[in-house]
């Protein structure tokens, strides 16, 4: 009797044992893994794990400090903005640009980097990013970030190249990197590593951020006009490309025979949060069709993207799979702003309008005026995470939106007498 029990109870330590040292063993596995690890997706942020990690550290940050100088940097028109052009330069983004026919010129703020990662594997051409840091905090902040998402995923350092601008109001006299930190940032999980970054920031800082609002239209233009390829798709850095576009978009437009004006619409979509990323067009419809995916600010402001014509585009049968037209857009209305591809020929986009409201609408519009015909293009997409409901905007961004309603009384009437155009009927007829 005794001795059965002791059976059992040495059976129980040795069990106790081997549960002991299992445990052991996946912690330090994991705790491995989570250092360098070599291979692993994370679900919708694929491929964030660069291989060599950690080991270009110093390099990495050499670049940084031989490239950036805040004593340089050129100024914009109003002497408001300071702008640093190629202050990092993807390894490959000049080989790139010879490759490919189109750029990705795209910008986004510290918080909406963490897309860039998608972006990255899902566009293989050249990436041109631009972004605003409005103070020298927030500036530290961006640059640890950009290191490190250069430190953990090769298609960023390989792809991408960034540009900088700088508000004169709030101009960071000196920059730091905190090397030890960006060593010890796990690289398997870029959106809390933002989230920390950027929660700091926002203590205290609402007050003059109201005041200082993001350049919009400064940024897009500095992405754009470091676009190295015949051709430039602009965006904001959460719009993300369908898989593989940048090829097939060649393609297309290597065989593209328009002379003048043109310029190609794809598609933007919003989709929810809990599905996987469409592979192609049938599956972003059956998700259309199942309420997962719409227009992208369908319920938000339906304006934005209406004249593209979605119910068009979802019931054309495409007679290809490569790239085509797909129809005209032929109700063009005020408010239209989609994204667009088109040789950097365009209109520039207006920097006298900052923070929100009249920044992409009014750059469309003056190509409407000057003569652009939109052409819609299949089966290539993009889309933003998430279904956007309207929600009550902060009362700093209702101000922005005003005071730039104001600047576009007088900017349409110098499109006006640029042109000589008023297709939408925005110049009031003088009558007597
Ligand atoms: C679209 O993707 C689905 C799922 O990956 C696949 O089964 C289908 O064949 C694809 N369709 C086309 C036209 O490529
Ligand atoms: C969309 O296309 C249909 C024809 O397929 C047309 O009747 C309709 O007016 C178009 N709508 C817009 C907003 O362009």
């Amino acid at each position: 009797m005794i001795q059965g029990r002791c059976r059992v109870w040495n059976i129980c330590i040795a069990a106790l044992i081997f549960l002991t040292a299992y445990n052991v063993m996946l912690t330090v596995k994991l705790m491995y893994t989570q250092d360098c690890p070599k291979h692993h997706s994370i679900q919708k942020v694929p491929e964030i794990i660069y291989e060599k990690c950690n080991k270009d550290i110093e390099y990495i940050q050499d670049e940084i400090y031989s490239n950036l100088n805040l004593n340089l940097g050129r100024w914009d028109n109003q002497h408001k903005y300071k702008l640093f052009d190629n202050f990092l330069v993807g390894k490959k983004y000049t080989i790139l640009s010879d490759l490919y026919e189109t750029c990705l010129a795209t910008q986004g703020s510290l918080e909406k980097l963490p897309s860039l990662i998608e972006v990255a594997h899902n566009w293989n051409g050249p990436i041109s990013v631009a972004t605003f840091a409005a103070s020298e905090e927030e500036l530290n902040a961006l640059l640890l970030y950009i290191l490190y998402l250069r430190k953990c995923n090769e298609k960023i350092i390989d792809k991408v190249t960034f540009h900088l601008a700088l508000a004169k109001e709030r101009k960071p006299k000196q920059f730091n990197i905190d090397t030890q930190k960006l060593k010890e940032l796990k690289c398997n999980n870029p959106t809390e590593v933002v989230q920390h970054l950027s929660k700091n920031l926002q203590k205290g800082s609402n007050q003059w951020r109201s005041r200082l609002p993001y350049p919009q239209n400064h940024v897009r233009n500095l992405a754009r006009k470091n676009c190295q390829t015949r051709f430039t798709f602009l965006t904001d850095v959460d719009i993300i490309p369908s898989k593989g576009m940048a090829e097939v978009l060649d393609a297309y437009l290597r065989e593209n025979k328009c002379k003048d004006k043109c310029a190609y619409v794809v598609p933007t979509y919003e989709i929810d949060d809990r599905v996987m990323f469409p592979h192609n067009k049938t599956e972003l419809i059956r998700l259309a069709n199942k309420g997962l995916a719409r227009p992208f600010h369908h319920k938000v402001f339906i304006y934005n993207q209406f004249a593209t014509n979605f119910s068009r585009w979802q019931n054309t049968k495409d007679e290809t799979e490569d790239v085509h037209i797909s129809h005209p857009v032929t109700n063009f209305e005020f408010f239209y702003e989609p994204f667009y591809v088109a040789p950097d020929v365009v209109p520039p986009h207006d920097e006298r309008f900052i923070g929100y409201g009249y920044t992409r609408n009014s750059q469309v519009y003056e190509m409407y005026v000057a003569g652009y015909k939109f052409h819609v293009l299949s089966p290539i997409f993009t889309c933003h995470w998430g279904l956007q409901v309207k929600r009550s905007r902060p009362p700093w961004r209702e101000h922005q939106n005003t005071l730039n309603r104001k600047l576009f009384d007088s900017f349409k009437k110098e499109v006006f007498a640029r042109y000589n155009k008023d297709p939408l009927n925005l110049i009031k007829p003088k009558k007597n």
